[in-house]
């Protein structure tokens, strides 16, 4: 069972292989902000993904199309609706600068 790991509170959640980060946030109680919950069109569930990136599922062309209109976007950018939990654990860095709507 992997775990997540949330920056800046360094706060770790048992979740689920399988799921999303975003699902496993919130199953854990802790918040994130997912406007269209979960469709990949709000942009505001973006994170970075510190570690375990290779565990996760791949960018899909919907995430991908939405990261790129998103300021402040990077190389470990995410979005916590799209990316499913591999086997491994991964730590994420919540941004908390939202991405408007
Ligand atoms: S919740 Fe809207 S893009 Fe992830």
């Amino acid at each position: 069972m992997p775990t997540v790991t949330i920056q800046p509170s360094g706060k770790t959640y048992e979740a689920a292989a399988g799921s999303t980060i975003l699902a496993a946030i919130l199953a854990a109680g802790d918040s994130i902000p997912h406007k269209c919950d979960g469709k990949a069109e709000c942009g505001s569930c973006h994170l970075f993904v510190q570690e375990g990136r290779k565990t996760i599922s791949k960018i899909q062309r919907v995430e991908n199309e939405k990261l790129d209109s998103i300021p402040g976007v990077g190389s470990k950018s995410r979005l916590a609706c799209q990316a499913i939990l591999g086997e491994e654990n991964v730590t994420v860095e919540l941004l908390g600068f939202g991405s408007g709507m």
